[in-house]
């Protein structure tokens, strides 16, 4: 394992990707009106909107998809290739992040920048994240889901607490002009989202991009397009001999991971913590 961690903000990010200055350049970025950028918790639905958008602002072109890895066409803010990705971005600029709103906010709210949010049930973000550490050669060597578990609802993960970044980023609701978004809603309906986005961003959405976004964005596309698969990192950093990013790709997973304990303690959890929240969806629990 070539794992190193960089603490920032009280959270845990692999060291291979972030440094301190790296994530001083992400939260003094200065922001055009025309930037557009998605943030996520890891595994909720990053790379699939990533994508989403892609397809979107090229009109339904498959080539930028087809050619350009996903880091080049929406670089995390946060990570130390992102200013060198930048470098000639034309107008409007893709832009990713995993870090809590109230790193971000602050410059965020000095811009007319638009942010998209996605998540996605919990149980179902942990399963895959364990799933990833597995493959994920940056990230520690994961010993029994039970044992992840118990530090996911502690928070104790890499990237921090699943409910303190999904509280922070709906708190920016009236602050920031952000759209929320579920991978659960990019399941049931792709085409109403991608109606929903196309409104939200100002971009036209004919139905010949509609249709091309659509045949593009399925998990099977995508798990089959090496500038969205994660192929084409080397071993050392994502061993594919241990599992694929593009894993599974369904809603419910869960199911088949928890225990009727930890679905308990789950609940409990989140019941805690998530109480006083105006959710963008209610979770199938
Ligand atoms: S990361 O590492 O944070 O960028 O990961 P992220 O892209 O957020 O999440 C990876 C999970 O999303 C699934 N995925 C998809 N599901 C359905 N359809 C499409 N097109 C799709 N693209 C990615 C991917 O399989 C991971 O989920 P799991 O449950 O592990 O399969």
């Amino acid at each position: 394992r070539m794992e190193v961690t960089e603490t920032f903000a009280g959270i845990a990010l692999p060291g291979h990707l972030h440094t301190q200055e790296s994530l001083a350049f992400a939260s003094a970025f200065t922001f055009r009106p025309t930037d557009v950028l998605i943030a996520t918790y890891p595994k909720s639905g990053t790379t699939w909107m990533q994508e989403i958008l892609t397809l979107l602002y090229s009109l339904g072109d498959a080539r930028p998809a087809k050619t350009i890895p996903n880091w080049e066409r929406a670089p995390w803010l946060e990570q130390i290739y992102c200013r060198e990705a930048l470098r000639d971005t034309e107008t409007p600029r893709l832009l990713t992040t995993h870090l809590p709103a109230h790193v971000l906010a602050p410059a965020l709210q000095r811009s007319k920048a638009k942010v998209i949010y996605v998540a996605r049930n919990p149980k179902d973000v942990a399963v895959s994240f364990y799933h990833f550490h597995h493959l994920a050669k940056f990230l520690p060597d994961p010993s029994s889901f039970d044992a992840f578990l118990t530090q996911f609802l502690k928070g104790t993960v890499h990237y921090g607490s699943w409910f303190d970044h999904v509280k922070g980023w709906l708190g920016q609701r009236h602050l920031l002009d952000i759209l929320y978004v579920t991978y659960e809603e990019l399941h049931q309906d792709l085409r109403g989202t991608a109606q929903r986005l196309s409104t939200f961003l100002g971009c036209p959405l004919t139905p010949g991009t509609l249709t091309a976004l659509e045949q593009h964005c399925t998990f099977s596309a995508m798990r089959d397009n090496a500038m969205a698969n994660y192929s084409l990192i080397p071993a050392e950093i994502m061993d594919h001999s241990q599992g694929r990013f593009m894993r599974k790709g369904v809603v419910g997973d869960w199911r088949s991971h928890f225990s009727p304990e930890q679905n308990a303690l789950f609940n409990r959890r989140y019941q805690e913590e998530m109480r006083d929240m105006e959710l963008p969806s209610q979770w199938p629990m």
